[in-house]
């Protein structure tokens, strides 16, 4: 029998059940395996570009030499080109990565260039090899359309001030006159690569006017309505398999242009066509994080308290694109102040597209933000930890909003406590050539929750969940792997988890820090329905019913699953709506880090020594991969404040060092150990599990602990990050 009924929620008030911990299986908040690991580490696991079809053809992507109107090519004689089987030039193939959520971005069609280094062809060969030697040889024109801005910060650059974006309560001006202490700096952050392990692939097949499309994606129920938005299908013709992503930090939110180039050319073939993407090809054509010019002003009176914030920033983007990086997410709520201006400013500039990277907003907003409060601090006399202390808010401080919890101040205490936090002036602590110091920060991060299915199946033997989530390295197949085992009282190994395919129910994707929250909700409420049908049928109310290894337990009777359910297949839907719990409080996870730095007095190079985290996060669903998404957020804190940097070249706004050798994300030698600590909390405004966004929160505030240690180390206070030697060395020489 196959019955499948569904159970839905409107996420409106909070769940005060916390029924997990009521559970008996016991393996939620465990460090648990992934259970797809093995299949990773031998191999076994197919990525994208690893599906072999039969009669596959290749594709190469075409990049646009500069910027203007598409005139002509040369396409007739690279078709007569060996092996050579098809030039797309389809006005379809998009510009860019679209923003992953089709409908709040358009996909942006060409005709034209808009950037150096746009896709503008796609040529499609027997080998991948021929397909490559062709498409260097391919010459598209481009005839110039205008004269064009490069930097934000340049003269003539068109900026747009959003009306809605800008926030200004009481005096600021009037603050910072009158205040005992304050400061009044610019601070920049660099152009930035999501630099994923896994480059971007796609093979794409049709039949019978459907289309498959194996790729690697985050958000797949959005990704197939944009699919089928730019091939003019519907989406009932489009299906996409990402079972296994090597890491996507944004640049997957969105179908990239290799997607549409191989679904365009398959259906011109009738065979299976894959695309992949080169490295420099990925950096070029996937969203960046844009830079950031951040004037922050503060104020405090002679107490340390503030009295005036001020977070005005400027980022760039291409023109009429929607998504603008949000620097001033954080600040809107992680300091009271009773004057606040919050100004958003978008330079219309010809530099590759910029989207969502890791922790879209605070990563670079909080990290400049916790800088800013570390020279007030110190302005004050006041010790930084101390200092925030006196500023943690007790509401939302723009809105008024109750907080569903608030952590921060606990977070703070705990971090210092294991770092063993005490303050001295800079400058104090030498060992040989190098200055020691420490330096801390706090980190916040809103928390979400997006609509979300998933479809369990009960059979006497087990347990199987069933939805379009993609695990993209965060642990996916391990969390709702437990949720499930959990619920219904299996071990984990009696429960299957198949994910990343649109045929599935459509879940949250990863995306935002919601993924683990909204589809372990979905997951959840199956289970409660069927949690529900076998306590009827037993003849008990759900509540008294234990469910552990296979057995029900219920009046001091067990009996097994098996013999409950027989031969039948229960299955139930899970259905998330979120609802007015994410709007009437103000949601959000906290964390504090601290650092221990040496900066070298001879060449200005600083090495990081220690560093810890604390982070509440709602419930830990999976101690590994929770502290697992924290070491990554932390060593993301390390590339932000000593090496990553996108360079742009300053005649055309191409991405000079397009590659991993050039972009410099840190190394395994640049990361010493990292402590990751997790103040466990439950917050019934989150969701019946009281699982909150842990993956973006440890990016957060970590490069600021960085960049104030090497003050405390070496007296050098650096506002452009990365802080590179030349930096470093600049001030150290201005010290004398
Ligand atoms: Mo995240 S930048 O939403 O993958």
């Amino acid at each position: 029998m196959t019955l499948e009924t569904t159970r839905h929620l409107k996420h409106d008030t909070p769940d005060r059940d916390r029924r997990l911990d009521g559970m008996a299986q016991g393996v939620i908040g465990t460090d648990m395996d992934r259970p797809e690991g093995a299949l990773k580490v031998s191999g076994q696991a197919t990525y994208a570009a690893e599906a072999h079809p039969e009669s596959m053809a290749h594709g190469y992507l075409v990049r646009a030499a500069t910027i203007g109107r598409i005139t002509g090519s040369n396409a007739d004689a690279v078709r007569a080109m060996p092996g050579v089987l098809h030039v797309l030039e389809d006005e379809r193939m998009i510009r860019n990565a679209a923003q992953g959520m089709a409908g709040e971005s358009p996909v942006q069609k060409q005709g034209r260039s808009w950037y150096v280094g746009q896709p503008v062809a796609c040529v499609v060969a027997e080998s991948f090899e021929q397909a490559r030697h062709a498409a260097q040889a391919m010459m598209v024109t481009i005839e110039p359309d205008g004269t064009h801005v490069f930097d934000a910060e340049a003269e003539g650059a068109e900026i747009e001030t959003p009306e809605k974006k800008q926030v200004s309560q009481g005096d600021l001006d009037g603050a910072m006159a009158s205040a005992a202490f304050s400061v009044d700096h610019d601070y920049r952050t660099p152009s930035m690569s999501s630099a994923a392990m896994e480059p971007h692939a796609s093979i794409a097949q049709w039949e019978d006017g459907a289309v498959t499309l194996r790729g690697s994606y985050q958000l797949l129920r959005f990704n197939k309505n944009e699919l089928a938005d730019v091939l003019g299908v519907s989406p009932d013709k489009v299906r996409i398999l990402s079972p296994y992503v090597g890491g996507g930090f944004g640049s997957k939110l969105g179908l990239a242009p290799e997607a549409v180039a191989a679904a365009l050319a398959a259906k011109v073939l009738e065979r299976p066509v894959q695309v992949v993407m080169h490295r420099r090809q990925v950096f070029e054509t996937v969203t960046r994080r844009s830079e950031t010019k951040q004037r922050i002003r503060l104020a405090c009176d002679a107490d340390g308290k503030l009295t005036g914030i001020g977070h005005e920033n400027l980022v760039s983007q291409l023109p009429e694109e929607t998504f603008s990086e949000p620097v001033a997410q954080g600040t809107h709520f992680q300091y009271a102040a009773p004057n606040r201006v919050v100004g958003h400013h978008i330079a219309r500039i010809r530099r590759p597209a910029a989207g969502s990277v890791r922790a879209p907003g605070e990563a670079v907003g909080v990290t400049a933000f916790e800088i800013a409060v570390d020279e007030l601090a110190k302005k004050a006399g006041i010790d930084p930890l101390e200092f925030r202390l006196r500023n943690v808010p007790t509401e939302d401080p723009e809105t008024g909003k109750p907080f569903s919890s608030s952590t921060m101040e606990a977070t703070l205490r705990e971090g210092a406590r294991r770092f063993g936090w005490t303050h001295t002036a800079p400058r104090q602590r030498r060992e040989g050539e190098w200055w020691i110091g420490t330096g801390m920060a706090g980190a916040v991060r809103v928390n979400m929750m997006i609509e979300a299915r998933a479809r369990v199946v009960l059979t006497g033997a087990g347990v199987r969940v069933e939805t379009d989530m993609t695990d993209i390295g965060t642990g996916s197949y391990a969390i709702l792997t437990q949720v499930a085992a959990e619920m219904l009282g299996h071990a984990p190994a009696q429960v299957q988890t198949i994910l990343g395919d649109t045929d599935l129910p459509p879940a949250s994707g990863s995306g935002g820090s919601f993924g683990a929250a909204s589809t372990s909700t979905a997951v959840y409420l199956a289970c409660m329905e069927l949690r529900e049908r076998l306590a009827a049928k037993i003849g008990v109310k759900e509540g008294e019913l234990t469910l552990k290894d296979g057995y029900a337990i219920h009046a001091n009777r067990q009996t097994p699953l098996s013999e409950i359910m027989g031969e039948e297949e229960w299955r139930a839907l899970g259905h998330l709506k979120p609802g007015r719990a994410g709007q009437d409080v103000r949601q959000a996870t906290w964390g504090a880090i601290f650092a221990e730095v040496a900066v070298n007095d001879t060449t200005g190079e600083t090495r990081v020594r220690r560093m810890d985290g604390t982070y509440a996060c709602g419930r830990v669903l999976n101690l590994k991969t929770a502290r697992s998404q924290c070491h990554g957020g932390m060593i993301w804190g390390i590339g932000l404040a000593l090496t990553e940097a996108l360079e742009h070249d300053p005649r055309d706004g191409h991405m000079v060092n397009r590659d991993l050798a050039e972009y410099h994300v840190p190394v395994n030698l640049d990361v010493p150990q990292l402590g990751v600590h997790f103040l466990e909390e439950r917050d019934d405004w989150a969701n019946p599990l009281q699982a909150k966004g842990i993956g973006e929160l440890a990016i957060c505030g970590s490069g600021a602990a960085v960049v104030n240690a090497i003050e405390n180390a070496c007296g050098v206070r650096v506002r452009t990050l990365p802080a590179t030697l030349d930096q470093v060395m600049e001030g150290l020489i201005a010290r004398g």
